[in-house]
């Protein structure tokens, strides 16, 4: 699909980001051995992309703001219009070698997410979607599933550490979840998890204790796709609750009320 050029300027960035991001990732192996770990490899490499990212898109459009994950937030001549990245979604996969993680670059407007892009490297795989331009993996066009039986469905979640405060409401929803679906998937990475439900090859996806980073891109893709996204709480705000689910149209209904019922 020809893009906009804001589009294309969050393309260009995810790809050259990724290019550098694989390089450290080849690293991490070698690292795994060492005596440091690659710990703080890791982080450098996530702070190190962020820069990047953000020097390349306050060049391409100056006035705009700008929110990472890494801390850096600016606030734009234009206050209606920012950035949201995440450098690395799934860094913790990144660390142990795992090779599914993903670069995560969403543009808002006047609070609404108009453009994202989530870009998985090591596949090559580029996700992306505006604002009533249909959502794409590379140059198909993507739309989520149509399965509308529970039973058949696969749904993704993201399962809190031992001592974070979600941990006990998302053990719940797994025990209320698992009986009615035909799995749940816990691969890592909120930004790929929502860019394969509008890809169609999860049905549905649900996680509480995120972060507008994780998300922002990925809603307007699900959204493009055909899907459907909501906070967890219907009053409150997606972004700033950063609890979400999201599901093909069919099925919405039924998966939303299982895993509000907590
Ligand atoms: C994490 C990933 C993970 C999700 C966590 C997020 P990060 O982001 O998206 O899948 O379960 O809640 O914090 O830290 O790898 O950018």
């Amino acid at each position: 699909m020809a893009g906009s050029a804001n589009l294309n300027v969050m393309m260009k960035t995810a790809r050259k980001a990724g290019r550098g991001l694989l390089k450290d990732f080849g690293e991490v192996e070698n690292l795994q051995v060492s005596a440091k770990g690659p710990g703080d490899f890791v982080s450098r490499a996530d702070r190190a992309a962020e820069e990047l990212i953000r020097t390349d898109l306050m060049a391409a459009r100056p006035s705009y703001g700008f929110l990472g994950e890494e801390g850096q937030e600016i606030d734009g001549e234009d206050p209606t219009r920012r950035w949201i990245v995440d450098p690395l979604d799934g860094t913790t996969n990144f660390l142990h070698g795992l090779p599914h993680w993903a670069i995560s670059i969403a543009l808002e407007h006047k609070g609404q997410i108009v453009a994202g892009v989530i870009y998985d490297p090591v596949k090559d795989e580029m996700f992306y979607a505006e604002k009533g331009n249909g959502a794409w993996l590379n140059e198909s066009r993507l739309r989520v599933s149509a399965r509308h039986r529970m039973i058949e469905s696969i749904f993704a979640t993201g399962v809190p550490f031992g001592g974070r405060a979600d941990l006990p409401e998302t053990l719940q929803d797994l025990a209320r979840i698992m009986p009615t679906c035909a799995g749940v998937r816990r691969f890592g990475s909120a930004a790929l998890d929502l860019a394969y439900v509008a890809a169609g090859r999860y049905d549905g996806f649900w996680e509480r204790g995120l972060h507008a980073w994780d998300i922002a891109a990925g809603i307007i893709i699900v959204k493009e796709a055909g899907g459907i996204v909501e906070p967890l709480q219907p009053n409150e705000s997606l972004l700033e609750s950063g609890q979400i689910v999201c599901a093909n149209e069919p099925i919405f209904d039924t998966f939303a009320k299982v895993i509000r019922k907590a």
